[in-house]
Order: structure tokens, then C-alpha cells, then sequence
């Protein structure tokens, strides 16, 4: 299993190399990473909408499905800029591990990743599986089968009243404000903002849109686990 993931990794990265170079992988990362942070608010408003109660939560994905090809063009998008983001972000771990490899005594010694890469990869490891059940969850619709014909809202009545479920949404979105804030810094790094103002106030308002964002999806559990929200 482990041979096979080095040599996906191995492969994505000897092709990412042969195409662009480290810094056109950064721009890539960043800007790929600037969408998803756009998909992320704009979901996020959609979902504010069940405060709003059923009728109006349900017409959003109602209303989504009325444009199937814009929503399949939106999706493909979407699938092929978070593919782009995990392929550059394995690309530049994997540089950043050789640049990080000393040599002493005649011998290569690796040294330590900075905190910072490394929340990146383990955030970025928690989100995709949250992505991954979230999918399996809400849009697929395949955990709670034994009735199919619930609603998207009193679906999410019934899953967010389970405190395991709510826990695990908790704990993805406590990783998207690591990652989220995380990334932030590191764009400004990338268009090589270090030690100007700018970057501070760009580092800045990463933090606090990465906790209100945080802070307003986690809302959405928490208020049906307490029952703000309800049938
Ligand atoms: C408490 C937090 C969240 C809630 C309550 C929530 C709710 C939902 C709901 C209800 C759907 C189904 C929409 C439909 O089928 O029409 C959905 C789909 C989706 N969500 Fe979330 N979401 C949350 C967080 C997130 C986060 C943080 C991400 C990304 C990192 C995300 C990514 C997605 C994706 C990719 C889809 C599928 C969209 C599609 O293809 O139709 N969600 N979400």
C-alpha cells in the first residue's frame, strides 16, 4: 500500500516537474487555493439559509438542479481544482523535504519540516476526508438510508441531533480554519509580501475571515444539537 502511494506521488511530482517550475507551482497553489476559499464562502451563505427554515433551505438545492449543466460545469470545475490543489501541494512537500535534507559527515540527513507545512498537510488530510463523508453524507444521501425520502433540511435535523455526528463536523471545521489562516500566510509568501505591511494585513484578515467562516459553519450543527433549529 505504502509503495503504491510513493509511487502515485512519485509519478505526480516527475510530471508537475517536466510542465512548471516551483514558483509557477506556488502561483497554481495559490490561486486554486483562492477558488476553493470562494466555493467555501459561497457555500457557506447557501447553508446560512437553513436559519431561514425548510422551505427556503430546500429551494437552494432545488433551484441548483433546475441548471444542470452550469451545476456539472460548477462540479467539474470545482473536482479539477481540488485535484490541482492536492497535486501541487504534494509536489512542494515533497521539494521542500529534499531542500530540508543536510549533509554531514559524508551523510545525507533529512531535518525537520516547519509547524506550519506540516498542520498544512495533516489539515489538508482531515478536510479531504471530511469532504469525502460529508459527500457520502449530504449529497449522495447513503448514511441515514432508512429513509431515503427525507429532505436535505430534515436530514439535517436528523444527523446533527447525533452529537458524533456534530463532533466530526466540528472537529473538519476547527481543520479548514488551520488550513484556511495557514494558507493565507503562505500566499503572502508566495507573491513574496514577507516583511511588508501588506502581508501583515493579508496574514490578518486571513485569520479572522478563517474564524468567522470556522466559526458561522460550526453554528449550523451546535444550533440543531440544541435545537435553535428544528422540525
Ligand atoms: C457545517 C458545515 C457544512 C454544512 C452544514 C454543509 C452542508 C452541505 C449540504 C446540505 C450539501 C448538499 C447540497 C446538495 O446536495 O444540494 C453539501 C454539499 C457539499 N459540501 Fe458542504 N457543508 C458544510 C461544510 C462544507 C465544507 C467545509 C466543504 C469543503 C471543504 C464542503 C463541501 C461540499 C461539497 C463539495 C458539496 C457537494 C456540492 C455538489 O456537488 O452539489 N461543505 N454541503
Amino acid at each position: 500500500m505504502i509503495t503504491l502511494i510513493e509511487s502515485i506521488e512519485s509519478k505526480i511530482c516527475t510530471l508537475i516537474e517536466s510542465k512548471i517550475s516551483i514558483v509557477g507551482s506556488k502561483v497554481i497553489m495559490a490561486l486554486t487555493g483562492a477558488c476553493l476559499t470562494m466555493f467555501i464562502l459561497i457555500h457557506l451563505l447557501g447553508n446560512m439559509q437553513l436559519y431561514a427554515g425548510r422551505d427556503i433551505f430546500n429551494s437552494y438545492p432545488e433551484l441548483l438542479r433546475n441548471f444542470p449543466i452550469s451545476l456539472w460545469f460548477a462540479r467539474i470545475l470545482l473536482i479539477f481544482t481540488f485535484i490541482s490543489h492536492i497535486s501541487m501541494a504534494v509536489y512542494l512537500e515533497r521539494k521542500n523535504k529534499l531542500s530540508r535534507i543536510i549533509q554531514y559527515n559524508n551523510e545525507l540527513i533529512p531535518i525537520g519540516s516547519s509547524f506550519a507545512s506540516r498542520t498544512m498537510l495533516y489539515s489538508g488530510f482531515v478536510i479531504i476526508a471530511f469532504v469525502l463523508f460529508h459527500l457520502i453524507h449530504l449529497t449522495w444521501k447513503c448514511f441515514y438510508v432508512q429513509n431515503p425520502n427525507l429532505d436535505l433540511y430534515s436530514l439535517m435535523i436528523v444527523s446533527f441531533r447525533n452529537p458524533f455526528i456534530t463532533i466530526f463536523y466540528i472537529l473538519a471545521q476547527i481543520s479548514l480554519f488551520l488550513h484556511l489562516s495557514h494558507g493565507f500566510s503562505s500566499a503572502a509568501q508566495t507573491l513574496s509580501l514577507t516583511r511588508n505591511k501588506l502581508a501583515k494585513n493579508i496574514r490578518l484578515f486571513g485569520f479572522w475571515f478563517a474564524f468567522i467562516v470556522t466559526i458561522l459553519y460550526i453554528s449550523i450543527p451546535v444550533s440543531i444539537l440544541l435545537r435553535v433549529i428544528h422540525d
